[in-house]
Parts: C-alpha cells; structure tokens; sequence
C-alpha cells in the first residue's frame, strides 16, 4: 500500500499511471535480468504473485534447467520453478530481446572484486548496456546488486540516457528508475522474500512510488528512501555492519585465547541475555559468502575517491581475513603435538559451505583454510561437506568424502570449519584424535571434550 501524499510523489505523468495500473492489476510483465541465488529467487516469487516473469541469464544451461521445470539453487523448490513454468507465468530465455515484453526490468548480476579488491563492475556495465538498448517508453529499471552508492546514478542512467534522449524519452515521466537491495538470507527459514522488508530509493517520486508498488507485489512491508544513493548506502550499512561486529567478536576471541581461561562462546551467550542495545555475534574461521567480505571493499573504495579513509572498515576487514591464518595456526600446532610430521598428516576439513546448511561455498573460509595449511607443507587434506560434491581450492579438485568412523580415526586432526546441523558430532567426537572447531559446534553434546580445542575458547593457540 503506498503511504505518501500525491504532493510527496510527485504528479505522476499518463505513462507512469498507466504503469501503475499494470503493476497492481497484475498485467504487467517482469524482466528478470541474472538468474543466480538473488534473481531467481525474485522471479519465482513474481510468477508465484502471477505477474508474467521472463528471467534472462547469459549461461544457457540455467536457462535450459529451469525452462525443464527444475531449479539449481537450494532455497528455490523444483516444484515452484516447475509450477510457475505449469501455469505459464515463467520462463527463461538467453535472448535479450525479451527484455522488450517487460514493463519492469531487474538487474540481479554478480558485483564482485577485482584481485586488487576495487570493485568489478563489468556485469553491472554489460547488464545496463543489454537492458539500454532495449530501453522503451513504459520501463521502470531496477538496479538490485549491491554495489557502492552511485552506481545507479553513474553507470545505469546514463546507459539508459543513450537509448531515451534520441527517441525524446524523459526520466520520471516516460521511463523510471530505482534501486532496490536484495535482502535474501540463504538458508534461512524465518525470514523469506515474503515476510522481509524491501527499501526503495527511485531516481524521483515517480520513480519510487513504482518501484514500491512493484515490490509490494511480493513482499509486505516497502520502506521508500529519497533516492538510489540512499538505498545503496543502506545495503552497505547492513552488510558492514556485520562485517564490523563479527571483526569485532572475533579479536575478543583471540584475547580470551591469549589470556587462556576465559571462552568468547559463553562471554557471547551471557551478553545475549541483555535484552536491549545488544545483538550476539559470534567468531568463526574467516567471512564467507558473496556479499560480507566483499561489500566493505566498495565503500572503502568509493571513499577513497572522496579523499576519505574508512578506517573502521578497513581495520574489520583485515580482522577477519586474519581469521583463517589463526586457525590454521591451531593445526599446524595440534599437528606438532603428535609424533607426525606436516607432509605426512592426515587433515580433515569439515565443511566447504561459507555457513552452516547451505551449499553456497564462494569465497568460504574453507578455501583459505586450505590453501594456507598446504603453504604450511600440509599435504594430505581431505574434505567433508554433506552439502557439496565437490570443492574447488586453487587447481585442486576435493571430492567430499563420506563421514565414516573410519575415515574419522585416520585423521591425524579435523578442522571443523562449517558447523552444519546434519554431521554425526557424537561419532566424530567419538573417534577423533584432535578436533580443531571454529564454531564451537561440539559444544551440542553437553559435555567437555578432551579431543576438542575451541577458537575462542580460551586454549585455541
Ligand atoms: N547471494 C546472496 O545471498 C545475495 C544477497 C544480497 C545481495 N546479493 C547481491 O546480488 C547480486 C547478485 O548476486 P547473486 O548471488 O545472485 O549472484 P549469482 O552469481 O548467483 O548470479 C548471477 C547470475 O547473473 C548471470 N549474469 C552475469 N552477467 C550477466 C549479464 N550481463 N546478463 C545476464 N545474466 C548475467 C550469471 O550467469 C548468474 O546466473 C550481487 O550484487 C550480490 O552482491 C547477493
């Protein structure tokens, strides 16, 4: 429901009603542009709403498994894809032509980090050029990867600049603009498109008013901002800000560690009860997923730009990314300790996932874990994850290995970095010589374990 004054919004030209009208009677059609972990997801979700969705992604063998009715992204059912594809609400397409049957278009691509951590913008670029060629009178653009504030602004309009000024299109008035962060949770139950509220910033009123009312289709609360730039900010305020506590828990980790004695886990726990002014994060071997490690590298880089130094930031960042190093220091230590040399002992690192009951490995702990522990002289490495078939680390292919009792005793020490819900704990507790657990995942078998050394929890290194 739209909550602002038609003075607030601006006075809406003929088009935009119309558009309007479209979008909150259903009939118009919704162009989905990547169809990874966030754009498939929202097309789904506005197929399911019964707006027509057409998703375009440039690798074609998405395209072909879900036009088959089937999905490639845990969060998403096969029998949602294949009950949209049923009642002919979606489709997938390589073709960028379709874009031209959309009323609204959204570009859902990666924004990764270029090896000297700037940001990468090449399919942010390449994404705007597809859909600016296309551009037509009756468009509203959403921009939903996350990326610095400006790049709405800056790379978007002006592509879509290109297309609208020689065909006399005005912004605001025959075509509309707006970013929208994608809030989406691998994982989590709780909280789903449906029940998390969305924030919209548009280029003017207009704009976001459709842009909501877009959004509102599928999701029940819309929080509207004044403009793109406030709404790509406040998705980097939502991921550095957890980028900056879990640096934050991890150095207090380390400290309880240093001073021996004292467990980070329970210091947490007991924190947690303040039910006010105190939100529990907890240490870990390192940031994962496709967003908290990356996203403070945007800010840090746009600032910079700006003559400015996000040093708060940049201190969080290179916290965490120390992480891996001090838990393989655990290892190599755990290793020491046994009459067994590095080349010769057997580590097993359990979980490739960058969190507990996902299959997402991009830039998992896991991985930096490893190639760390083989810089050491670490040869013989094995790899469990009941997520993951196999985990790619440099050249070197890990095959998940079944957990069996076995392959549990012939370790010399396990590296627990992923605490899914679904390991046998009690066999691994059980059988294993030393246990390195980053996440205090055995802590579930309620006793103390002598074949269990904790980060955090005050004997780690
Ligand atoms: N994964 C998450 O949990 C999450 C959460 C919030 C925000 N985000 C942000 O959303 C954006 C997308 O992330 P993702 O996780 O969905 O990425 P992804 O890699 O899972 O999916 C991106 C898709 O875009 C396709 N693609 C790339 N360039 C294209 C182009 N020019 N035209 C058409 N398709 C193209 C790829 O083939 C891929 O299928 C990123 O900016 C990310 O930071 C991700």
């Amino acid at each position: 429901m739209s909550t602002q004054t038609q003075s607030e919004t601006g006075t809406a030209s003929v088009v935009a009603a119309e558009l309007k009208q479209k979008i909150e009677t259903g009939d118009a059609v919704v162009g989905i542009v990547g169809l990874g972990y966030v754009g498939l997801p929202l097309a789904v979700e506005f197929a399911r709403a019964g707006l027509k969705t057409i998703g375009i992604d440039l690798d074609p063998v998405k395209v072909e498994k879900l036009n088959a009715g089937a999905s490639y992204i845990q969060d998403v059912r096969g029998e949602d894809v294949s009950s949209v594809r049923k009642a002919e609400k979606f489709e997938a397409s390589d073709d960028f032509d379709r874009l031209a049957e959309s009323d609204i278009v959204f570009i859902c691509v990666p924004t990764p980090i270029t090896t000297n951590k700037e940001p990468d913008m090449r399919f942010v670029r390449s994404a705007s050029e597809a859909v600016a060629e296309r551009l037509r009178r009756g468009q509203l653009i959403v921009l939903r990867s996350t990326t610095y504030p400006g790049t709405t602004e800056d790379i978007l309009l002006p592509e879509l600049i290109k297309t609208a000024e020689p065909h006399g299109l005005k912004l605001g008035e025959d075509y509309f603009v707006a970013f929208s962060p994608e809030r989406v949770d691998p994982g989590n139950t709780t909280y789903t498109t449906a029940n998390t509220p969305i924030v919209v910033g548009g280029m003017t009123p207009v704009c976001t008013d459709l842009g909501a009312t877009t959004m509102e289709k599928i999701v029940g609360h819309v929080h509207r901002v004044s403009s793109p730039k406030a709404a790509e900010m406040e998705k980097l305020l939502e991921n550095i800000f957890r980028s900056v506590n879990i640096a934050l828990v991890n150095e207090l980790a380390r400290l309880c560690d240093r001073i021996g004695g004292i467990s980070m886990w329970e210091v947490v726990g007991a924190a947690a009860t303040k039910p006010f002014g105190f939100m529990p994060f907890y240490p870990g071997p390192g940031l994962g997923g496709h967003c908290i490690p990356i996203d403070p590298y945007y800010l840090s880089w746009l600032a910079r730009r700006y003559d400015f130094e996000t040093n708060f930031i940049t201190l969080s960042a290179r916290t965490n990314e120390e992480m891996p190093y001090y838990v393989v220091d655990a290892v190599v230590k755990a290793i020491a300790n046994q009459p067994i040399s590095l080349a010769e002992a057997n580590v097993l690192v359990l979980g490739a996932a960058f969190k507990k009951n996902v299959d997402d490995t991009r830039h998992s702990p896991a991985d930096r874990v490893i190639d760390l522990l083989r810089a050491r002289g670490v040869r013989q490495i094995e790899l469990s994850d009941p997520f993951v078939t196999t985990f790619q680390v440099g050249s070197l292919e890990f095959v998940s290995r079944e957990l069996t009792p076995e392959l549990v005793r012939e370790q010399h020490v396990i590296v627990l970095t992923t605490d899914h819900d679904n390991y046998p704990y009690e066999m691994i507790a059980e059988n294993a010589r030393c246990i390195v657990d980053t996440r205090n995942a055995f802590a579930r078998l309620g006793r103390r374990l002598d074949n269990v050394t904790v980060l955090g929890g005050g004997d780690f290194v």
